[in-house]
C-alpha cells in the first residue's frame, strides 16, 4: 500500500474513532460560521473565503464523511396485510423489486439546506406564503394572541405568521442551536430544488419504504417488531399524553440530531419518527398487488406522500411511524414536523 493511501486511510480511521457522528456538524458549522457572521443572524455566506468553503472543505467533508449510502437492488414486500392505519392505503401488500439505488444516511439538516440557499439564493413557499404551520405547544404566547384560525380537524396546527425554516416555532425562534436538525417548513417543491441542486432527487415511496425496511422483512420498524427493545428508545416519537403532555423520554422534545439514534440494516438514521419525510410520489391510496418493478406512483394527484411520521407521533392518534405508514400534503405545504432526505441513482449497476 503507497505511503499516501495509507495516510488517507489512517487519517479517516482516527477522525471516525475520535469524532463519531456529531462533530462533524461542529467542525464544519466552524468553518462556515467563524469568519462569516451576518450582523449577528447566524446566516452565513461563502464571500469570505469561496475556494476554501466550496470546495475545499467540502471535499473534506464528502471525503472524511460520506453522507449517502449505496442499497443493493434487490425484492421487498411493500405494504402490510395488518395495516395499522386501513385509510391511508398501507395495504394491500405486495411485492415490489428495485434496482440499486444511493440513499441519504441522514436527513436534510438545516446545515445542509443553509448551505443551499447562500449558494442559490432559494426562497422557500413558507417565506413565500409568509406562514406555515407550527404545532402549538411550542409556540409563544405571544405569537398565539395573534393567531385568530386553526385547523378544525386537529386544533393543535397553527399558521403561525413569520414561521419558516430559519425560524421554526415563528419569528422569535431560531435554529442556531439546532444547525444538526432536520430542515423544517419546506414543501416538496422547495425539497424537489434542493435535491436537484445537490445532484439527487427525492426517493419514491418504494425507495424510501425499502430503506427504511433495512433489509428486514415484514417488519413494523427499521429495526425490528418491538418498538423499545430492551427498554431503549430507537426513534424520537411522542411519549406522554398527546397533545398535552410531552414527557421526552427519548431525550427530546422537539426534533433531534439528524444522527440521534441507532442506525437500522442499511446504516440509515432516523428513517422514522424525528421529522416526516417527502417522497417523490402522488399521493393514491389504491395500489394494485401486481408484482412491480421500480414503481413510481401514480401520474398524477394533488397531494405527493410523506413518510416516517415524526417526533409528534404517538400512537394514540398518529400510529404512523412504522415503514408501511403513510400520509400526504400539498406539494406547497410545510410544518414544523416535516423535512426529507434525497436520493439518487447508482449509475451503471443493475
Ligand atoms: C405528564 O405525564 C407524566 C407521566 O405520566 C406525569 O408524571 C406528569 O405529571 C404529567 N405532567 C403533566 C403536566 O400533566
Amino acid at each position: 500500500m503507497d505511503l499516501s493511501r495509507f495516510t488517507f486511510r489512517l487519517n479517516r480511521f482516527i477522525f471516525g474513532l475520535v469524532f463519531g457522528h456529531s462533530v462533524k456538524y461542529i467542525i464544519f458549522s466552524s468553518f462556515f460560521f467563524s469568519s462569516n457572521q451576518q450582523e449577528g443572524l447566524g446566516v452565513t455566506s461563502y464571500k469570505a473565503d469561496p475556494w476554501c468553503a466550496r470546495f475545499y472543505c467540502h471535499m473534506l467533508y464528502i471525503i472524511f464523511f460520506p453522507q449517502m449510502v449505496r442499497l443493493p437492488a434487490g425484492t421487498f414486500t411493500m405494504g402490510t396485510d395488518k395495516p395499522g392505519i386501513p385509510q391511508d392505503g398501507e395495504g394491500p401488500p405486495r411485492r415490489v423489486q428495485l434496482d440499486a439505488f444511493h440513499m441519504d444516511i441522514y436527513e436534510v439538516s438545516n446545515l445542509d439546506f443553509e448551505r443551499f440557499v447562500t449558494d442559490t439564493g432559494h426562497v422557500t413557499e413558507a417565506e413565500t406564503f409568509g406562514d406555515s404551520f407550527v404545532f402549538d405547544g411550542f409556540i409563544s404566547e405571544e405569537i398565539k394572541r395573534a393567531i385568530d384560525k386553526a385547523v378544525a380537524a386537529a386544533p393543535w396546527w397553527l399558521p403561525v405568521k413569520g414561521a419558516d425554516w430559519r425560524h421554526p416555532e415563528g419569528p422569535d425562534a431560531s435554529i442556531s442551536d439546532r444547525m444538526d436538525h432536520p430542515v423544517l417548513h419546506v414543501s416538496w417543491n422547495d425539497a424537489s430544488a434542493y435535491c436537484a441542486w445537490a445532484g439527487k432527487r427525492l426517493p419514491t415511496e418504494a425507495e424510501w419504504e425499502y430503506a427504511c425496511r433495512g433489509g428486514l422483512e415484514k417488519r413494523l420498524f427499521p429495526w425490528g417488531n418491538k418498538l423499545q427493545p430492551k427498554g431503549e428508545h430507537f426513534a424520537n416519537l411522542w411519549q406522554g399524553t398527546f397533545p398535552s403532555n410531552n414527557t421526552a423520554e427519548d431525550g427530546y422534545v422537539q426534533t433531534s440530531p439528524v444522527d440521534a439514534f441507532p442506525t437500522n440494516g442499511y446504516g440509515l438514521y432516523n428513517m422514522v419518527g424525528n421529522a416526516w419525510e417527502w417522497t417523490s410520489d402522488w399521493w393514491d391510496t389504491r395500489h394494485s398487488i401486481d408484482d412491480a418493478y421500480n414503481p413510481k406512483g401514480p401520474a398524477s394527484g394533488t397531494d405527493r406522500v410523506k413518510k416516517g411520521g415524526s417526533y409528534m407521533c404517538h400512537k394514540s392518534y398518529c400510529y404512523r411511524y412504522r415503514c408501511a405508514a403513510r400520509s400526504q400534503n400539498t406539494p406547497d405545504s410545510s410544518a414544523s414536523n416535516l423535512g426529507f432526505r434525497c436520493a439518487a441513482d447508482a449509475a451503471g449497476t443493475p
